[in-house]
C-alpha cells in the first residue's frame, strides 16, 4: 500500500470559530468559503444561532446574516469545544447576553479561572466563580484593560479581544508567547487595529478559510512513514505560528517541499508535498517550537518513534490541560504499541522503536489521540480500526475519506 495523489482539506478549525464570531458582529451579510463543519465549529454555530444570528450552510459557502443579538436560550452548550467555551465567556456577556456556558465531561474538567480572572478585571460579571464549567455570567458593560498574557493560550487572548471589541475604550492585550494570531489577522483584514482593541465598524465581508494544517498533519505523518508514498496537500494554512511541525520535520530530514506560498486575507497559505522519508533523525524542541505545534504533538510523538536517536520534548505542560492529559495519553498508547517512550512532568523522551499496533490502545475521548492511534494502525496493518468516527468528527470529519482518496494498493 502507498499514499499517492493530491487533496485539498477542509477549512482551519481555529479560523472557522473566529470568522463566524466576526461575521456575527458585522453590520450586513458575510459569506465564508471552506468553513470547517466539524463538531467543535458546529457548537459555535449553534450558540450564535441561539443569539438570533441566522447562519445558512450551503454546498459551497456559508452565509451569516447578523441581526440584533437576542438570546433564545439561557444555557449555551459547547460540547467538547474549548475554543467555543472560552470565546463565548468573553463574547456573550459583552454583547448583552446572560446565561450559562457548559460542556461535555472532558470540557468540564478544563481550566477556566485563567480566563475568568482577566475577564473580571474587564468588569464581566460571573456568578459563583470557579475553575470549571458550567459557568454562569450576566450581561456586562465591558471596561478596557491593559493585559499581558500569563499563559501561552490563544483562546484566552482571543476571548479577551472579543470582549474588548464591545467597548469604545481601547484595551491593550500583549502576547509575549507569540501564540496563534488569527484573531489579530482577521481584525487587520476587516480594517481594525491590532494589539489595541476597541469597537470598530465591521462591514459584511467575504472570507476563504485556508485548509487546516492541524488536520493535514495526520496525513503528512502517514505519507512520511509509508514506503513509496508521495502526496500533495493544497491550500493549507501556513501561518508561522502554526507550522512548527513542518519546520521540525524539516530538521529531522523529512522530504517535505513547500510551494506556491501566498498571502490571503493576511494569512500565509501554501501547498505541501510529502514523500516517504526513510531516514529521520531525532530533534530537541524549544519552547517556541512547542507553542507553534501545540496541537500536533500527538502525531509528532508517533513520527519521533521512527527517528534515529533520542527525541526530547519538554516545555509542554499545557498538554496536560487539553481534551485529555495528552502527555499521559500519548505515552500510554505508544508504549502499548512497543515504543521506547518515557513520561516527563512537561513532556516525554522517545527513542527509535519498532511499533506494532495493539488493540489495547485507548482514545481517552480525545480526537487527536484517536487520530494518532488510527494513523499508527493504518501504517502497521494497512487498515483502520474504524471505530473512532464519532470522536474524530470533533475536528476532522473527513479524516477517513481524505486518506482513502490517497490510498493505492500495490
Ligand atoms: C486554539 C488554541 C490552542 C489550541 C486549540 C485551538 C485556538 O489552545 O490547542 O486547539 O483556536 O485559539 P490554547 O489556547 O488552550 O493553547
Amino acid at each position: 500500500m502507498i499514499l499517492k495523489g493530491t487533496i485539498t482539506i477542509d477549512g482551519d478549525k481555529s479560523i472557522s470559530h473566529r470568522i463566524l464570531i466576526f461575521a456575527a458582529l458585522a453590520n450586513s451579510k458575510s459569506t465564508i468559503y471552506n468553513l470547517s463543519l466539524c463538531d467543535d465549529v458546529k457548537r459555535t454555530i449553534g450558540i450564535l444561532r441561539n443569539c438570533n444570528i441566522k447562519i445558512k450552510i450551503g454546498r459551497s459557502s456559508t452565509n451569516v446574516y447578523p441581526s440584533i443579538i437576542k438570546q433564545r436560550v439561557k444555557k449555551f452548550y459547547c460540547g467538547n469545544s474549548g475554543t467555543t467555551a472560552r470565546f463565548m465567556l468573553g463574547f456573550l456577556p459583552s454583547v448583552g447576553v446572560g446565561g450559562t456556558v457548559y460542556g461535555d465531561k472532558s470540557l468540564s474538567k478544563r481550566p477556566m479561572k485563567r480566563l475568568i480572572d482577566p475577564l473580571l478585571s474587564m468588569n464581566i460579571k460571573f456568578k459563583n466563580i470557579k475553575n470549571n464549567l458550567p459557568i454562569q455570567f450576566e450581561k456586562s458593560n465591558v471596561q478596557s484593560i491593559k493585559f499581558v498574557l500569563n499563559h501561552p493560550s490563544a483562546q484566552i487572548k482571543s476571548a479577551l479581544i472579543f470582549a474588548a471589541l464591545s467597548s469604545e475604550n481601547q484595551s491593550t492585550i500583549r502576547d509575549p508567547f507569540k501564540t496563534r494570531n488569527h484573531t489579530e489577522n482577521i481584525i487587520k483584514y476587516l480594517g481594525g487595529e491590532s494589539e489595541k482593541y476597541k469597537k470598530f465598524i465591521i462591514d459584511g465581508f467575504n472570507y476563504t478559510v485556508p485548509g487546516d494544517i492541524s488536520s493535514a498533519s495526520f496525513i503528512v505523518a502517514a505519507a512520511l512513514l509509508i514506503p513509496g508514498s508521495n502526496i500533495n496537500i493544497k491550500n493549507v494554512l501556513f501561518n508561522q505560528r502554526r507550522v512548527g511541525l513542518i519546520s521540525i520535520l524539516g530538521k529531522m530530514g523529512a522530504k517535505i517541499k513547500i510551494s506556491n506560498i501566498r498571502m490571503i486575507q493576511f494569512e500565509k497559505v501554501a501547498d505541501i508535498n510529502v514523500k516517504y522519508s526513510k531516514l529521520l533523525r531525532s530533534v530537541i524542541l524549544s519552547k517556541q517550537d512547542v507553542i507553534n505545534m501545540i496541537d500536533e504533538i500527538p502525531v509528532f510523538a508517533l513520527i519521533a518513534c521512527y527517528a534515529s536517536g533520542s527525541t526530547l520534548l519538554n516545555h509542554a505542560l499545557e498538554l496536560r490541560y487539553k481534551e485529555s492529559d495528552r502527555i499521559k495519553a500519548i505515552v500510554y498508547n505508544l508504549k502499548k504499541c512497543g515504543a521506547k517512550i518515557s513520561e516527563l512532568p512537561d513532556g516525554f523522551v522517545v527513542k527509535k522503536s519498532k511499533l506494532l499496533y495493539s488493540t489495547r490502545i485507548k482514545n481517552f475521548n480525545d480526537h487527536r489521540i484517536a487520530m494518532m492511534c488510527e494513523v499508527l494502525c493504518f501504517i502497521s496493518t494497512g487498515r483502520f480500526n474504524n471505530v473512532e468516527n464519532k470522536i474524530i468528527n470533533t475536528s476532522f470529519p473527513d479524516f477517513y475519506k481524505q486518506i482513502s482518496k490517497l490510498y493505492e494498493e500495490i
